[in-house]
């Protein structure tokens, strides 16, 4: 079972070097607050929201995946070179478009590094009339 690194405010880090670890690493969920029964739903992810993670042979984001509460909704994997190569300063960003059937939605964003591990957004709570 790997680690589960949470997202942490970089705002309370003094440390520049872990600023940039911490926010290129973290999963961050962009979507609406409410959301209609049974009809689509655009949720996007971005892995890193000031800081763009480095997209090499050894070390890349290999998944990001979404999940309601426990239960996993999607997950869209890449390899590397997908976004970038060594030179990469492009984000990994997937949008999820999936239609809520439930009263609402606790969603949940992971990404995974092959270096550095899982890494869990904070939770964002969306309505459903
Ligand atoms: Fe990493």
């Amino acid at each position: 079972m790997p680690k589960i690194n949470r997202y942490v405010d970089i705002d309370t880090v003094e440390r520049e070097a872990k600023k940039d670890y911490i926010d290129r690493h973290s999963p961050f969920i962009a979507c609406a607050d409410s959301a209609k029964s049974g009809e689509k739903f655009a949720v996007t992810v971005k892995v890193g929201n000031e800081y763009s993670h480095p997209d090499d042979f050894d070390h890349f984001i290999a998944n990001v995946a979404l999940y309601n509460g426990e239960t996993l909704l999607g997950r869209a994997d890449f390899v590397p070179g997908t976004l970038g190569g060594q030179d990469a300063k492009g984000q990994a960003e997937v949008v999820f478009n999936i239609v809520p059937t439930t009263k609402k939605l606790k969603l949940v964003a992971q990404s995974y590094c092959t270096k550095h591990g899982v890494w869990e957004s904070d939770p964002v709570a969306v309505t459903v009339e």
